[in-house]
């Protein structure tokens, strides 16, 4: 006999339906996978053998081929063991289905030894690409129901969770029916983790930065030394940025769920990332990798931040490496069989020290040569300063600050958040209407700056002035004027002005000392 399941395999973010199609003849036990399968996609024949066999549906008296098609797709992974199990239950005639009815339904899930289901990653682009072909019925594990029911969330698409083969085998049977995917309960408010940007002494100019920076999407650096607040302000970021819209919020999730990423029964991601790889991260962590491809830490970043804490000590290949992708907003990982793209639009939050020591300039004596201090420079400044819209020097925390009250002079995170939501909302609004192609002044292209983010005549000729002086790119004067519109956005004003493009100039102000380190 024969019988056809279907389910689904990722390249990169697309899915591709599988069509598991499996003959049955008595004989000889044999089970023969064909279709390009990998190992893990070979070794399902052990899995659905002992998981049969537990069922009390041994396998000895009959000789099963299993094709997986289309061929010339590369099979990777244990996701096939539920669609191939319903396939054989099917072909050896112990399940009466409809065959409609199964061409109607997808199966996701890895098996045990036991039966029992066993979660996969990627669920969430998986049952999107189903979605996508029409395809009305899904069954997948009740580890990955609260992904899935994001994608089934007012859609045609039916998607049932179970927890062993035994349960899909009532439910296709009609003696019982498996749970629907639910939503789980909305996860906690970005400050309900305990951290907020009220804990922060001082620093107003790098709380400021901080601010503009979350309303328009900019990348900041951060440079000061030990203990002056840098990594405690970077984890306070994420605390001031406006939830994911709808179809971000799939995007990112959908990245996390193929990198394994998503914890357990979460829905949708609503807080926008915050990711901080350790310096020695390699490069394959950092921007993706490994057979079949998942995302690094760049494209979990996606949408969110990227904080680079300690960036001189990454390795200069790794920010090289950093530097196209967050350029193209995706990055491409190629490998000898396969070959995939993974959105990559994070924010770039860097910290550092000024100099090895971490005390130049500042009221504390420094002890690095003029030759260190340059060679510890320059590992930044060739790949990645330039490309951050706003440099911010932060001083060492004033003692009055530190032993000032909480909360006395320090704003939370919440009234801060709200006048960046305020001027995102403005960004949105300019794009909804047509005066800009992007909805983040951090992505303006140029004609959008020099239309919407045009400075009145006197910011103009200070622009000029400052160009000169500081000996500013011409790719540092659009970045200014991105950040004079987010200025004037949180501002609340329609044009900008000379004091917006004043203040961004600032953030511009260690340009020549970083980039003489060159
Ligand atoms: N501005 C500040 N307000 C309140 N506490 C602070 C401030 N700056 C530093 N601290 C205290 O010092 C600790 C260390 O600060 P943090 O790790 O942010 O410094 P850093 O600038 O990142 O230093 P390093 O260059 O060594 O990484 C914080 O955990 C906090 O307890
Ligand atoms: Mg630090």
């Amino acid at each position: 006999m024969q019988a056809l399941t279907q389910t689904l395999t990722l390249v990169g973010l697309e899915a591709h339906l599988i069509r598991v199609e499996i003959e049955s003849r008595r004989g000889i036990a044999i089970f023969d996978v064909v279709g390009l399968p990998e190992a893990t996609v070979r070794e399902s024949r052990v899995r659905v053998r002992a998981a049969l066999g537990q069922l009390g549906i041994p396998l000895s008296s009959h000789c099963l081929t299993v094709n997986l098609a289309p061929a010339d797709l590369r099979k990777v992974g244990a996701g096939f063991d539920v669609a191939i199990a319903i396939g054989v239950l099917a072909a050896i005639g112990h399940l009466r289905v409809d065959q409609d009815e199964l061409s109607q339904t997808v199966f996701l899930g890895e098996l045990s030894l036991t039966g029992a289901i066993r979660g996969i990653r990627g669920v969430l682009p998986l049952l999107a690409g189903a979605k996508a072909r029409g395809v009305r019925r899904a069954i997948v594990p009740r580890a990955n129901g609260a992904e899935a029911a994001a994608v089934a969330a007012g859609g045609t698409m039916e998607v049932f969770v179970a927890d062993a083969l035994e349960g899909v085998i009532e439910h296709l049977d009609r003696k019982q029916t498996l749970d629907l995917a639910t939503m789980p309960i909305e996860g906690p408010r970005p400050t309900e983790d305990g951290i907020d940007l009220a804990d922060v002494r001082g620093q107003p100019t790098a709380r400021r930065a901080l601010e503009i920076a979350a309303a328009g999407g900019h990348d900041l650096l951060m440079i000061g030394p030990p203990g002056a607040g840098k990594t405690m302000l970077a984890r306070r970021l994420p605390t001031l940025l406006p939830p994911l819209r709808d179809e971000e919020a799939l995007e990112v999730t959908a990245l996390h769920s193929i990198a394994g990423a998503l914890p357990p029964h979460h829905g949708l991601l609503r807080r926008r990332p915050f990711r901080a790889p350790h310096h020695t991260v390699s490069d394959a962590g950092l921007l993706g990798g490994g057979d079949p491809p998942r995302p690094g830490e760049l494209s979990l970043a996606h949408g969110g931040v990227l904080f680079l804490d300690e960036l001189p000590e990454f390795r200069r290949c790794a920010l090289e490496g950093l530097r196209q992708p967050l350029e193209d907003g995706f990055v491409t990982i190629a490998r000898a069989r396969s070959r995939a793209t993974f959105p990559a639009r994070p924010m770039l939050l860097g910290a550092m020290n000024p100099c090895p020591c971490g005390f130049a300039g500042s009221s504390r004596p420094c002890h690095c040569s003029p030759e260190r201090v340059r060679t510890y420079r320059a590992r930044v400044s060739g790949p990645i300063v330039d490309r951050i819209d706003m440099h911010v020097a932060l001083p060492p925390v004033e003692l009055d600050a530190l032993t000032a009250d909480r909360g006395v002079a320090n704003e939370s995170s919440a009234v801060v958040r709200e006048r960046v939501a305020r001027a995102r909302d403005a960004q949105h609004d300019r794009r909804t209407r047509g005066r800009a192609t992007a909805a983040i002044n951090a992505r303006l292209g140029p004609a959008d700056v020099s239309g919407v983010a045009r400075p009145d005549a006197r910011g103009l000729s200070l622009l000029r002035d400052a160009m000169e002086k500081l000996g500013l790119s011409a790719r540092a004067y659009e970045k200014v004027l991105r950040v004079a519109r987010t200025i004037a956005d949180l501002d609340g004003a329609d044009g900008v002005e000379t004091r917006h493009v004043a203040e961004a100039i600032q953030y511009r102000l260690l340009d020549r000392r970083l980039s003489e380190a060159a």
